[in-house]
């Protein structure tokens, strides 16, 4: 068998081409690998045929879905974790769950290298590559679009030269990435960061101003984990599926951010994620109630630095498997439910309820029933503020 190239394919022009082209530069033949993530869209049967038809010796599409939820999006819901405390990580979360299956395929197929779509300035092309050089230090990776100068024009030319079965004109305005958690949007008229975004770049979405009634859901968590919407046992997969389509009907989840990429650009991205945004109001709300104090605390460094590590490709990095185990401990007492309320692009908080509630009505209580023994505060203050105060007190002795 000759030595074969594993692509991550996605359908769309660019890695369509890619097939052929790679091909060309490396004589090796190429596998194309589509991952299901839940980004919706174009039959992935039809994306696999494409596939064959561009000149791939083998094609098939890995459904990804149910494991990207469960082992990606669960511990970012459970780390609440957002990059520059804004971005869901959408696409940043993908691409390790895509990386599995890349390096799956290339040792199933005898495969030495792993291509990619990608160009030399986002984050994603760092992502696949970090990510399998920690999975498959042995593999080689290439990125046609980056490596061999295949820009969009080139690309159009050798797919019409070659006949490939691709509508060349079907062309974005936007580059547009989407799965189950968010769908990332970008380019276009959007560059010029003044001009803010027509109705049209979103999908996940509907407009938070059009009025409708609000929305009403109880989230059930069992130790950070979403188990029930209303009542009815859910899988994570379900959960945001549904979270998507019911927070989505009130635009909640828009993000309009210009943020620090890894290779050092600040870029303007539009994102949408109305499934993950309402569920992290719900868990960060649930550990709120059921965390203790200085755990809680803890956990807004490590969840600023969890979400650095796996936007900037270290998902499979010591670090961050460290910090997972924080995680961990942190959610041990997450359970409970929460209302939230859906509407005019919001999700907020209404109710909290749990077995494991630090709250303690009869502690917080201004009415009767309160236990809290109030002439215990004054001593309290007395050695609190003793520091600053010996420190107050040397200062004007100084002058
Ligand atoms: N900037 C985002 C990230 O690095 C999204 C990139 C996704 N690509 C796109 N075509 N919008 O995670």
């Amino acid at each position: 068998m000759s030595q074969r190239v594993v692509l991550a394919y996605s359908g769309g022009l660019d890695t369509s081409v890619a097939i052929g082209w790679i091909a060309q530069e490396t004589g090796k033949e190429v596998v194309a690998v589509a991952v299901d993530v839940g980004q919706g869209g174009e039959d992935l049967d039809v994306i696999r045929q494409r596939a064959l038809e561009c000149g791939a010796v083998e094609a098939y599409v890995a459904d990804a879905r149910d494991e990207f939820a469960d082992e990606y999006c669960l511990p970012a819901l459970r780390t609440d974790a957002l990059y520059m405390g804004i971005y869901p990580l959408v696409s940043a979360l993908s691409r390790p769950v895509i990386v599995k299956h890349l390096v799956a395929a290339a040792r199933l197929h005898g495969a030495d290298t792993v291509a990619h779509g990608c160009t030399g300035k986002g984050n994603d092309q760092v992502r696949f590559e970090v990510g399998i050089g920690a999975l498959a230090p042995d593999l080689t990776c290439i990125a046609p679009v980056r490596d061999y100068a295949m820009t969009r024009d080139k690309a159009i030319e050798f797919a019409e030269r070659e006949n490939l079965p691709i509508d060349v004109n079907k062309k974005s305005p936007y580059s547009i990435d989407q799965n189950v958690w968010g769908r990332a949007v970008e380019t276009g008229f959007l560059e010029d960061i003044w001009n803010g975004p027509i109705e049209d770049v979103y999908s996940y979405t509907q407009n938070p101003a059009d009025p409708k009634p609000a929305d009403e859901v109880v989230i059930t968590f069992e130790q950070g984990v979403p188990v029930a919407l209303d009542g009815k046992p859910v899988t994570m997969l379900e959960a945001i599926e549904a979270l998507n389509v019911r927070a989505g009907a009130h635009g909640v989840g828009r993000i309009d951010m210009v943020e620090d990429r890894l290779v050092g650009i600040k870029s303007r991205e539009v994102y949408e994620a109305p499934g993950a945004m309402a569920l992290i109001a719900a868990h960060s709300e649930l550990v709120n109630v059921t965390v203790e104090r200085d755990m809680a605390r803890f956990a807004g460094s490590v969840r600023q630095r969890w979400a650095e590590l796996v936007y900037d490709g270290l998902w499979f990095s010591p670090l961050k498997r460290a910090l997972d185990g924080y995680i961990d401990d942190l959610n041990a007492p997450v359970s409970g439910e929460i209302r939230l309320v859906l509407q005019g692009g919001r999700a907020v908080v209404s109710g909290r309820r749990s077995a494991e509630s630090l709250y303690d009505f009869h502690l917080a209580t201004y009415d009767t029933g309160d236990t809290f023994d109030q002439s215990l505060a004054k001593g309290f203050i007395d050695l609190w503020g003793l520091p600053s105060k010996l420190a107050a007190k040397r200062d004007q002795r100084n002058g």
